[in-house]
């Protein structure tokens, strides 16, 4: 199996997006396969803003599988990573290193441990699907590593085992999951509705909601809606097949009325089924429905009869914010600035992140911009023009990005070639 040396170390670094689901996967029908009651619609985030960076190494004086997550050792013990790396396992190819005198036969592949490291450009903690983008970078830095020849919608279909959601992080701009009928899961993986070119325009804003309780989990929070829930069962069989068939049809002829609609629908009809649970759940907070204060004057904004900006709110309290391009998005960030300014302690570089240009546009360079924005005119008279600081933890600004890449330059990689641990 290996060659004479045993001081090998052979290594892939990968990257892969997150993504934001505008039609919710809400409810398992198999809890170990992960496979859903009803297809699911996602946007693929930039990964320059929202990514995971996952280097995985083998070699054979590695004695056991180990991963550092952001730096800290975890254990890979669960059976999320289990599954994903036993189905990677048996569909590894040979691989051969003339040069370095390294060959590993198919079989090989089972005796020999990995360690693996990613890295998160985003808090984890934020509740910003780290874990799609985690597996998702998992199992396409391992695909690569031990030259599994399937093709992207298999992997997605292993990705899925890690964490639901990650299998639509396998492509870039506007994925799909299909529920699939199978048993075994084979069915139940992303296909790409449209690349992300399909459409540039659209900016994305994610306010990042500071939380205090502890939420509960999406997998017990699923659990307790399929076991509890009527209006669930209605969702998955009756209301989301027509809406993936409507939103597909949106997304095909970049109709943001359409996609507004549907995304705003869709997520309050989510956060209705946590409702209808018993017992309820809640994961929008004050400061989420304060955006929903909004809604009449903002985010079902019309301006000429269109509705200009959606909004939809996943597992947590985070608003995600769609706007149909830069002018709109620009004057929706004055919005949402005058709203909710950044607290005592926040500096403007590190409240608005990601693509800082709409910032720009919107006529804020300082902190005391912000300070002087007046109430937006569709305020006026309505609302009483009441700020929030520091309520929202920062804005990212983004847009629909690429799927996972191999990252082939040695400065990428989080692991040493000489050591085998993290660098
Ligand atoms: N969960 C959250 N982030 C992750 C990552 N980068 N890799 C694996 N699992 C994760």
């Amino acid at each position: 199996m290996a060659g004479e040396s045993q001081k090998w170390i052979l290594m892939a670094t990968a990257r892969a997006p997150t993504n934001i689901a505008v039609i919710k996967y809400w409810g398992k029908r198999d809890e170990n396969l992960i496979l859903p009651i009803n297809d699911s619609i996602s946007i693929t985030l930039d990964p320059d803003h929202l990514s995971a960076t996952t280097t995985v190494a083998v070699s054979p004086s590695f004695e056991k599988d180990r991963m550092w997550l952001n730096g800290k050792e975890i254990p890979l013990s669960g059976g999320r990573y289990q599954n994903c790396l036993r189905e990677l396992r048996s569909r590894a190819g040979d691989f051969e290193d003339e040069n370095r005198g390294i060959q590993i036969k198919k079989e090989g592949w089972n005796k020999l441990h990995f360690h693996i490291a990613s890295y998160n450009n985003f808090p984890t903690a934020a509740g910003l699907a780290s874990s799609a983008a985690g597996f998702a970078c998992l199992v396409f830095s391992l695909a690569k590593l031990m030259n599994v020849k399937e093709e992207l919608g298999q992997l997605s279909a292993i990705a899925r085992q890690g964490s639901g959601s990650a299998c639509r992080s396998l492509y870039g701009g506007f994925v799909k999951w299909t529920m699939g009928n199978e048993m075994s899961g084979r069915d139940s993986k992303a296909v790409q509705l449209a690349n992300e070119t399909h459409w540039e325009d659209l900016i994305i804003i994610v306010a990042v909601v500071s939380s205090r309780q502890k939420e509960t989990s999406s997998t017990s929070g699923m659990r307790e809606s399929v076991e509890t829930s009527s209006l669930i069962q209605h969702r998955a069989k009756v209301v989301v097949p027509s809406r993936i068939l409507q939103m597909e049809e949106a997304i095909r002829n970049r109709n943001f009325s359409s996609f507004a609609r549907l995304t705003c629908a869709d997520s309050n009809q989510f956060h209705a089924v946590c409702l209808d649970t018993s017992p309820p759940i809640f994961y929008m907070n004050d400061t989420s429905h304060r955006h929903d204060f909004c809604h009449r004057y903002l985010f079902i904004w019309r301006f000429k009869g269109k509705t200009q900006v959606a909004y939809t709110f996943d597992a947590g309290p985070n608003a995600v914010l769609i706007a149909p391009n830069r002018k709109v998005a620009s004057s929706l960030l004055q919005r949402l600035l005058f709203y909710f300014p950044p607290g005592p302690d926040n500096e403007l570089n590190s409240y608005i992140l990601g693509d800082k240009t709409i910032l720009q546009e919107a006529g804020i360079e300082s902190l005391n911009h912000i300070e002087a924005l007046k109430p937006p005119p569709e305020a006026k008279d309505k609302v009483p023009s009441q700020r929030f600081a520091g309520d929202v933890s920062y804005f990212i600004c983004t847009r629909s990005g690429k799927g996972p890449e191999v990252l082939m330059e040695e400065e990428h990689a989080l692991i040493s070639s000489q050591t085998g641990l993290p660098k």
